[in-house]
């Protein structure tokens, strides 16, 4: 089986829910405490032993490039005042990786993003983590598919139980549990209606994916709400039998929504040395008057 080397990460969505914020700054730049929401996707990344990112950019994106690049001036600035903790913070995010950039025209669905990817990821299998999707305990996140990947051989995503009245917000599974870590999908649908879901087991935001599925994705027509879905594409996989699904066993951040978004700065602040004392304090404080 080939190793696991390469990581697409799409960031070409346009962000509507996160407006205006997201009006001139790409939403997986917002920060969860002091660093922006792509670093943890990408850093979570690279401890499940990827060395390669690509990332799926569009229009307004630029920030992102910025991130992961060298900041000379800003560098030569620390450099002079210094400020070698501060250096190094900026300078340690260029040497994540190795990044490479595709450009998606328009946002056409995810679906498409994947495939604009085609010629960067080559013939080999890819982790795909969606930009903005965070998870608390990180370190297991995409090991957990990974693990399912290489147990099966097969294309897995990433599985989350969610409350029925959420299932339409999804790609959901039709996958019997069977007592192991990798389900096999018989179906999965995109954003059904609850009357219509096949499970409550719903994708979220983390795959590992053959290299097929580009071919799947290249012969797809637009699907639900006019956008090209990777969903579609999975239920070709499920139905060939080359579809599993890895239930993933940490917490987890939808960014994009501003409630999770929220959530995901209160819980981050109170992991750190630096926050956890006073921020607890002022939390507590806060709540009495609630
Ligand atoms: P979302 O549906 O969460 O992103 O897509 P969005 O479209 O930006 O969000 P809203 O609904 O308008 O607020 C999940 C991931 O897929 C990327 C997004 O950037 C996000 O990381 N995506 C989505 C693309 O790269 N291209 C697309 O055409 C659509």
């Amino acid at each position: 089986m080939n190793p696991l080397r390469k990581a697409v990460v799409p960031v070409a969505g346009l962000g509507t829910r996160f407006l205006p914020a997201t009006k001139a700054q790409p939403k997986e730049m917002l920060p969860l405490v002091d660093t922006p929401v792509i670093q943890y996707v990408v850093e979570e990344a690279i401890r499940a032993g990827i060395d390669s990112i690509v990332l799926v950019t569009g229009r307004g994106k630029g920030a992102i490039e910025n991130h992961f690049d060298v900041a000379y001036e800003l560098e030569d600035t620390l450099r002079r005042r210094g400020k070698q903790e501060d250096l190094n913070l900026v300078r340690d995010i260029t040497h994540l990786a190795q990044f490479a950039y595709v450009r998606q025209g328009e946002p056409l669905g995810l679906g498409h993003a994947v495939l604009c990817a085609r010629h960067a990821v080559g013939n080999e299998p890819f982790a795909l983590l969606l930009g903005d999707d965070v998870f608390d305990e990180r370190d297991s996140a995409l090991d957990a598919l990974i693990a399912a990947y290489h147990a099966t051989g097969k294309s897995v995503v990433g599985v989350q139980e969610v409350p029925l009245e959420h299932v339409s917000r999804y790609g959901i599974v039709s996958a019997p549990q069977d007592g192991s870590d990798a389900w096999d999908v018989t179906a999965i649908v995109e954003k059904p209606k609850p009357a219509d879901a096949p499970s409550r087991w719903a994708v979220v935001g983390r795959y590992v994916l053959e290299p097929r599925i580009f071919e799947h994705l290249a012969a797809l027509e637009p699907g639900v709400g006019g956008e090209y879905q990777l969903t579609d594409a999975l239920a070709i996989l499920a139905r060939e039998g080359r579809l599993v699904a890895a239930p993933i066993p940490a917490k987890r951040f939808d960014t994009g929504n501003k409630l999770d978004y929220l959530k995901a700065n209160v819980e981050f602040a109170l992991k750190r040395d630096d926050l956890r004392a006073d921020f607890g304090a002022y939390l507590k404080a806060l709540a009495q008057d609630l």
